[in-house]
């Protein structure tokens, strides 16, 4: 992996909080917003649903202006960050406080190959971001423009990893933090929140009727950003990056095969529209890429779609599974995630709790990475997926692991229990030693 940092040219310097990054030279390649079912545009602002259909709203970019601008050499060169393919993300202006966030490693995991028979293997690990989750990604990106658009206070329905990370961001940004979590959330997450300066809201009910909620007062308050409501547009195609970055890692090549997990399905769809992006304005050869997706079988409407052929994503109305994170009944990007899978070749598939903890503990065992839950549907999805032919052994998969495990040791039987202690004598270290052993 090379990641340049030494030759860092004027435009993109961004160092800590201060000074900010210099935006001269700046030239974006968004144009506008244009719903996404009847490609009716429509004016930049803090809006998500298309007045004439309903339908939700997405970015433009002027991608010929941009194939005959951008270089892999500028790119290289610039800081390794999220903000590093800045003109593919819906801005007009480079942001002005610190980047922090993206460029997670892409690491390879030879061993863990070997366990679940492939023979190339790499871990895009964005769970090493500034609240240990991929969340980040999208909320730099929402509040950047919530920036912009004069907004003072940062909220978001949560399955658990963004409540933290719009905390951080506020904070960073001088903003005020809201988050609603349904009220089963995870305590790490929670506190993770509350001590990042949020105010966190814990409703009595599953996510969409957090959701439902957030809906409704984004319609009442003014000066509200609630990142995956007004902000969609923006929030959600910070998760392009990852592609982007990917790209980059490979040498400016893609794998054959990307293993994500869906929630809403944003991460994935976005995912295979940063791919296709990059090929676009020409910066990498254009290749097949299968997407292979994973959710809980407790709650996997998507992988219940894919599974049974169906085109209509059935709402979850309990979710009954230890995998939060990806808990949600009625996910937003269902439709398009399905359309990804079957004309990419890939597939969604359900794993169930124990294979999400098995894949924890392998993923922890061989490779020392620890993850949360959805990181091990994740790679349980990537099991199944071989074992199902969905892919070869030759092919050279990226497995996106998207949180931090110590979010969610609740679910490990030793996870938060303590081994007993033991007396500072050699003697006792060595009969207690050989009792572990026996
Ligand atoms: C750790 C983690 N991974 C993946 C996802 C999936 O996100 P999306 O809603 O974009 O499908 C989430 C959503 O909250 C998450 O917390
Ligand atoms: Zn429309």
């Amino acid at each position: 992996m090379s990641q340049t940092t030494a030759t860092r040219p004027e435009p993109f310097v961004s160092e800590g909080s201060s000074p900010p990054i210099i935006t001269s030279g700046f030239q974006p390649g968004f144009t506008g917003l244009r719903c996404r079912n009847c490609d009716t545009p429509q004016e930049t602002g803090p809006v998500f649903v298309c007045p004439r259909c309903f339908g939700p709203l997405e970015p433009v970019y002027d991608l010929p202006a941009l194939r005959a601008r951008l270089s892999r050499a500028e790119l290289d060169a610039r800081p390794a960050d999220l903000w590093r393919f800045a003109e593919l993300l819906p801005l007009d202006t480079l942001p002005t406080t610190a980047a922090r966030v993206g460029y997670s490693p892409l690491v390879s995991v030879p061993r863990l190959a070997a366990a679940i028979g492939l023979e190339r293997l790499w871990i895009k690990d964005d769970s090493r971001n500034p609240t240990l989750s991929f969340k980040d990604r999208v909320v730099a990106v929402a509040t950047a423009r919530a920036v912009e658009f004069g907004f003072t206070t940062l909220a978001c329905a949560s399955t658990g990893n963004l409540a933290p990370a719009v905390a951080s961001a506020a904070a960073a940004h001088g903003l005020r933090a809201v988050v609603f979590v349904p009220a089963d959330l995870e305590a790490a997450k929670v506190a993770q929140a509350r001590a990042l300066g949020a105010t966190v809201v814990r409703v009595d009910g599953p996510y969409d009727a957090v959701n439902r909620l957030c809906l409704e007062l984004t319609d009442e308050l003014e000066g509200w950003a609630v990142v995956n409501v007004n902000m969609r547009p923006f929030y959600a195609e910070g998760s392009k990056t990852i592609a982007y970055e990917v790209t980059q890692q490979l040498g400016w090549r893609t794998p054959d095969v990307v293993v994500a997990p869906l929630a809403s399905g944003s991460l994935y769809t976005k995912l295979a529209k940063g791919f296709d992006e990059l090929a676009e304005v020409g910066l990498v050869d254009r290749a097949p890429i299968r997407f292979v997706g994973g959710q809980a079988t407790g709650c996997g409407p998507i992988a219940a779609a894919f599974e049974s052929r169906s085109e209509v994503v059935e709402p979850v109305e309990r979710p009954e599974t230890i995998v939060r994170s990806l808990a949600i009944g009625s996910p937003a990007d269902g439709p398009y995630a399905l359309k990804v899978a079957r004309t990419s070749e890939g597939a969604i598939l359900g794993v169930s709790d124990a294979e999400t903890v098995d894949a924890i503990r392998l993923l922890a065992h061989t490779e020392g990475i620890f993850t949360e839950t959805a990181g091990g549907v994740t790679l349980a999805a990537l099991r199944r997926a071989v074992a199902e032919g969905h892919v070869d052994a030759r092919d050279e998969v990226v497995l996106v692991i998207t949180g931090n495990g110590l979010k969610t040791l609740d679910v490990l039987e030793d996870g938060t229990a303590l081994p007993e202690p033991i007396a500072p004598s050699f003697d006792v270290f060595e009969s207690w030693w050989e009792g572990q052993a026996a």
